[in-house]
């Protein structure tokens, strides 16, 4: 990292690096924005980030990824315009941080990742915290979370929720991290030690800031609208119960909802049987979570299915779920150890003679939060 930043900055001082990981997340989708709970880990592929001072005011941001850059002058940050490109995430972290009254100064920037994009392992969260660090060292990292999501939201226009921003920043090793949307209220839950899990990317790819997902939004808001119409004490579709979907609302709004409230109970049950060290249990209600987000929150596709069912096949898998966002990316799979080889040799195989894509499979270590590189 450090040599071709020299190479790309030749006459800027040696660079502080930072490392953001990429996360899976175990059980608990599309919660977030619904204030309910996400168990997320942060994974080992993780985006580098490489900032030194640059002698002007201009901040350089190149990915080495995409072998293409972005640049622009602080004094035009205010009146920046979304690309939608990954620049997006990077310009709108400068922007935050410029109308958060952090005080920049012009900067070279490299970055470098490993974690597969539009594969739903947060690859976006992943820059953001990457940049926000290198530009902020030091800053706390609550308000670092809150400035991410901020410019997620407000300049790339992709309304989701702080899960992706928590599980970069806050992460510990060894441990998912239980989170509560609506308090903010974190917790380590160490996983056993005889479980493995493996991510499996379908290779087909999503793409976040597609209609589907602001529609999912849309169409909980609309759930919550009914349910508060009766219920006005509901302050989120958190705080409802499968008794509320009796009430007047559409038959969409009525699936999004129950996946809503099956899937808060499920995360909360999953923590408790990862306590129990019942591998089995936790197996049963990540499938469960699939099959919600299947049927009910119709965000799977058939690839994700197909995959999931596959890994269901094989000996020694306890469960599978499709992860992040839907329509694509990865699926994570909780297996004994004894069963990864055999997994590994067989699975994508046969994925790709049933679909013709290709899958890849990752190890998933639960990793530290972000932080500096020495
Ligand atoms: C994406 C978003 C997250 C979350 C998930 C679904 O990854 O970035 O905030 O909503 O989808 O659980």
């Amino acid at each position: 990292m450090r040599s071709r930043f020299a190479k790309l900055y030749p006459r800027s001082d040696s660079p502080r690096i930072v490392r953001a990981p990429g996360r899976v997340n175990l059980i608990g989708e599309h919660t977030d924005y619904n204030l309910g709970f996400v168990l997320p880990v942060a994974l080992e592929l993780e985006t580098q980030v490489a900032a030194a001072p640059s002698n002007d005011d201009w901040i350089r941001i190149y990915s080495a990824n995409l072998a293409c850059g972005t640049q622009i002058r602080l004094d035009d940050i205010v009146s920046a315009q979304p690309r939608s490109d990954w620049t997006d995430y990077a310009i709108g972290i400068v922007r935050e941080l410029h109308l958060r009254g952090y005080r920049l100064r012009g900067q070279n920037l490299l970055v470098e990742s490993n974690i597969p994009q539009g594969a739903g392992l947060s690859s976006s969260a992943a820059l953001e915290v990457g940049i926000a660090m290198a530009l902020a060292p030091g800053a706390d990292a609550g308000a670092l979370a809150e400035l991410c999501l901020a410019a997620e939201v407000d300049f790339a226009g992709v309304p989701c929720a702080i899960m992706d921003q928590f599980a970069c920043l806050f992460s510990e090793a060894g441990s998912a991290m239980l989170l509560d949307c609506q308090s903010l209220v974190r917790r380590a839950i160490c996983l056993p030690e005889h479980a493995s899990w493996l991510i499996v990317n379908s290779g087909v790819r999503h793409a976040l800031g597609a209609s589907a997902y602001r529609r999912r939004v849309e169409e909980c808001a609309e759930a919550l609208r009914a349910i508060r119409a009766v219920a006005p004490g509901v302050g989120s579709l958190r705080d409802a119960t499968l008794d509320h979907l009796k009430l007047e609302m559409s038959d969409t709004a009525r699936r999004r909802a129950r996946h809503v409230i099956t899937e808060d109970a499920r995360v909360l049950a999953l923590v408790e049987a990862v306590e129990n060290a019942d591998l089995t249990q936790m197996g049963t209600l990540m499938t469960a979570s699939h099959k919600s987000l299947t049927v009910d929150y119709d965000v799977s596709c058939a690839e994700l299915d197909t995959l999931v069912d596959i890994a269901l096949a094989r000996e020694g898998v306890h469960g599978a779920r499709m992860t992040g966002g839907g329509f694509g990316g990865c699926i994570v799979v909780l297996l004994n150890e004894n069963a990864v080889a055999g997994f590994l040799s067989s699975v994508p195989q046969e994925y790709e003679s049933r679909t013709g894509q290709k899958a890849t499979p990752y190890r998933c270590n639960p990793s530290a939060a972000a932080s500096a590189i020495p």
